[in-house]
């Protein structure tokens, strides 16, 4: 039972909904508040005074609750300012986005804020229905005293009847629908979610979008050679899955692959995660949720693209079919890996997952980039914390390509190195490879482990969003508690801007 999504419009009447939304910023030098609300009329004069009498400090994230007079409710949303006044557009989706999430109860409301552009405007409309999320499904007796989302959004614009304004709606709906779809699932727990249970929702999902679907069970991934994702998934009773979901745009030419990391849950396997902490290893699927729901998104915007998915699924379990420290496995293709570390899962499966994406990539014509996308190492929070994520690549024009994109999107991505002299702590005295290698520089040397998996004229990046993923702290601007469908975006507008080229 997915979360259903507000329905959303846009409008250039003055409309009477439950609630106005309208944005307010503090001039840091003045001292003064103003009221922002786009190109709407209001009354500012009491609104003023009541922020003042509030005591309202206009940082982010600050929500303020009035009383209307046509409306029920006004609701004064806190933006911050650049140096010379303009406003980021991720400020707008973030104080969208933190109205709507304040709004839960609520039915509807009319958000009325300034927008120098289209991407404001497409800003806006994506924050107020990220921040409209609830994740109430296995509540029971506590499911009638929760509030459910904001349910009908109506974005103010002088430009409503644009058509490119309207496409943005229904950008932002398309976008909004399957982050929401991404952060169910990693919400849902690993009793609710297997490798299979994964594998058939995208499998239903896809049929309506045109979405070819193949899945292969664990007699079929041994028989074909999967060693990684075997090892991993042998020690739990629920078996792997590799997934793949392919959809190809009418008069696509360039064809790209992501891969994302699907571990149901991550144990640590023997080397057994402390209990403290381990309940957010359910989150440990966040990285094939994304890719896959981001085809799907693709799918529905009808982009002129190839593109597969493939979901490396499996669980991370303590069993006596467990791999044991000291096992060597052989990833697809042929090279054997000795498993120092059964906790370093995920690149293991995501190894046999690039390897027969690039090889069916090649069949097909030849792949134009690869992505993977994984919650990979306790390395990558301890560098760049909990909302940045990490960037690595064999092809640094690929990178500014991603990166100058995430910077429209929204989404927080840092470029990161992969430096050639950490690679000799991965040698195994046995094997081709070990698992693991040296503990500094964590982040980088799962990185480095899988650049061995990526034929080096291929453009590729490595995405390691183990912080971002999961949201433990407390709600802000458009992101809950629990999964944040983090990379969704950005691959969506990678796929954007490449099919036009
Ligand atoms: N899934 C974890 C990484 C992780 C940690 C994700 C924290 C999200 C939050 C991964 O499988 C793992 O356990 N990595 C190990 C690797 C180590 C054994 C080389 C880690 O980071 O400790
Ligand atoms: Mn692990
Ligand atoms: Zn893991």
């Amino acid at each position: 039972m997915p979360t259903t999504l507000p329905t959303i419009s846009a409008t250039d009447n003055s409309v009477i909904d439950e609630v106005l939304v309208l944005g307010f910023a503090l001039d840091k030098k003045s001292k003064k508040f103003s009221i922002l609300s786009g190109e709407l009329r209001v009354d500012q004069g009491p609104l003023l005074q009541a922020l003042t009498d509030l005591g309202a400090s206009g940082a982010s994230d600050e929500v303020i609750k009035l009383p209307g007079s046509a409306s029920k409710l006004i609701l004064l949303t806190a933006l911050t300012l650049k140096a010379d006044g303009s406003i980021a557009h991720e400020v707008l989706r973030r104080a969208a986005g933190a109205a709507a999430r304040s709004l839960a109860g609520t039915t509807s409301a009319t958000f009325a804020l300034p927008q120098a552009s289209k991407q404001d405007f497409q800003a806006i409309a994506e924050g107020a229905l990220l921040g409209a999320y609830t994740f109430d499904e296995f509540r029971g007796s506590s499911k009638a005293d929760r509030k459910p989302a904001l349910k009908k959004v109506t974005i103010y614009s002088k430009k409503a009847k644009d058509k490119s304004y309207l496409q943005g709606i229904k950008r932002a709906e398309i976008i909004a629908k399957y982050t929401h779809l991404t952060r169910d699932l990693i919400n849902t727990p690993p009793s609710h979610l297997t490798p299979d249970s994964f594998s058939l929702r995208f499998k239903k999902l896809a049929a309506s979008l045109g979405v070819k679907v193949e899945i292969l069970n664990e007699s079929q991934l041994i028989k074909g050679g999967y060693g990684g994702i075997i090892g991993v998934g042998q020690g739990s009773a629920n078996p792997p899955r590799l997934l793949r979901l392919s959809y190809s745009g009418k008069g696509a030419k360039k064809r790209y692959a992501f891969i994302g990391k699907g571990i149901t849950f991550d144990t640590g396997g023997l080397a057994l995660k402390p209990a403290q902490g381990m309940e957010a290893m359910k989150s440990d699927m966040s990285g094939a949720a994304a890719v896959c729901a981001a085809v799907l998104a693709i799918a529905e915007l009808k982009l002129p693209i190839h593109i597969d998915a493939w979901a490396a699924l499996a669980e991370n379990m303590v069993s006596d079919k467990a791999t044991r420290p000291s096992d060597i496995i052989t990833i697809y293709g042929g090279k054997t890996v000795e498993v120092l570390n059964p906790d370093a899962e995920g690149r293991l499966v995501l190894a046999d997952a690039m390897v027969r994406a690039a090889e069916v990539g090649k069949k097909a014509g030849g792949l134009d980039g690869m992505v993977d996308v994984a919650t990979l190492t306790g390395a990558q929070v301890v560098a760049l914390g909990t909302r940045t994520s990490a960037v690595m690549t064999n092809n640094e024009s690929f990178r500014e390509q991603f990166l100058t994109l995430a910077e429209i999107t929204g989404e927080a991505f840092w470029p990161m190195p992969l430096p050639e002299e950490l690679r000799a702590s991965l040698d195994s005295p046995v094997a081709d490879m070990a698992n693991i290698g040296d503990r500094m520089g964590g982040m980088l040397v799962a990185g480095l482990f899988l650049k061995d998996f990526v034929d080096s004229e291929l453009p590729w990046l490595h995405l390691d969003i183990a912080g971002p993923a999961y949201n433990e702290a407390k709600a802000h601007g458009y992101t809950p508690v629990g999964g944040t469908g983090v990379a969704l975006r950005t691959l969506v507008a990678l796929a954007e801007s490449s099919a036009a080229k």
